[in-house]
């Protein structure tokens, strides 16, 4: 049953946010019975996923990983769209896709840890979980709603601010999310990595998920990878940046993907009262959950 939206919601009929084992999918994109069978996907050592909570630097990481694995050489950037060659999993197709694909597979999911392949507890293949602090992802994502066509548009940002906090939206509550991935953070083939890190020090981010992903780079193949991932580099790359999607999933006179690619946007966009309630939820929520953040870009050394 899909969910009810409010009146004031605008949304295509094409998609709707459908219940699906405590999480949302999205009609005519994800078909619940594929995503159930990713669990008993048969996974290699070197399939590599990326695993987020939307608007946490996905596309950054489509970009990065393409560019290890092909060891800085740019060709592969600019053959196919980034979304081809490492496909999201919970896509409707992606499983017949992903058998028949050679290795290495790299892949995305915001998908919350139950869906996964079960094969990742027994150390097959490799997960990097990547992290944002979430005001900036609220934000973030409240934009990304008025560019993407299966998402509602939302009235303005105090309905999407409530939206986000009851986690009614795809990927659900953040809060969840996290937390599920979190308890798995000390597995050996998980590698949480945070947005704000990448913005601070992208060459030792990239460094990191190169030893974990046991590739190794010359410093002109990193700084070749490096170079290409920068947000002003892959803004001026369509097989990057997702300007080739049509019309009928993005609507690309309402905005990109690659927005403003910084940390404190929410600064701009949280009201007094909205940024204390938020630091209330957070505190109770993530009591349990000892990860910092970097809130403010100005705190980056
Ligand atoms: P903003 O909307 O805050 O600008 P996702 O890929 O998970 O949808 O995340 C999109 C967010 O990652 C956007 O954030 C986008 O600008 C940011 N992003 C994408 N590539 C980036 C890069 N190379 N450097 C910094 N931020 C990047």
């Amino acid at each position: 049953m899909a969910v009810p939206l409010d009146s004031t919601d605008i949304q295509s009929d094409n998609y709707r946010l459908v219940p699906h084992r405590d999480f949302y999918l999205i009609s005519n994109i994800h078909n619940p019975e594929e995503v159930d069978q990713i669990q008993s996907w048969k996974i290699q050592d070197s399939d590599v996923f990326v695993v987020t909570y939307p608007k946490s630097g996905t596309i950054w990481m489509q970009q990065i990983l393409l560019l290890i694995e092909a060891k800085g050489d740019t060709t592969i950037i600019s053959t196919k769209p980034n979304s081809e060659q490492v496909p999201w999993i919970e896509l409707s197709g992606a499983g017949k896709e992903f058998i028949a694909a050679p290795p290495p597979r790299l892949r995305v999911s915001h998908l919350q840890y139950k869906f996964m392949p079960l094969a990742l507890n027994q150390r097959k293949g490799k997960v990097i979980y990547v992290i944002r602090n979430p005001k900036d992802v609220l934000v973030s994502y409240f934009h990304f709603h008025k560019f993407a066509a299966m998402l509602e548009t939302p009235k303005d940002f105090n309905c999407f601010f409530e939206k986000f906090m009851k986690g009614e939206m795809y990927g659900n509550c953040w809060f969840e999310h996290i937390k599920s991935w979190y308890s798995h953070k000390d597995d050996v083939n998980i590698l949480f990595i945070a947005y704000e890190e990448m913005i601070q020090d992208l060459e030792s981010a990239v460094k990191r998920m190169c030893m974990f992903m046991d590739k190794e780079l010359t410093e002109e193949q990193l700084a070749n990878v490096v170079k290409h991932s920068t947000f002003r580099n892959m803004r001026l790359i369509p097989q990057a940046n997702y300007e080739f999607v049509s019309e009928d999933l993005l609507n690309h006179n309402q905005g990109s993907f690659m927005r403003k690619g910084t940390i404190g946007d929410w600064k701009n966009h949280f009201t007094v009262a909205q940024n204390e309630r938020f630091d209330k939820v957070f505190q109770e929520k993530m009591e349990e959950v000892p990860i910092t953040f970097i809130w403010d870009i100005n705190y980056i050394v």
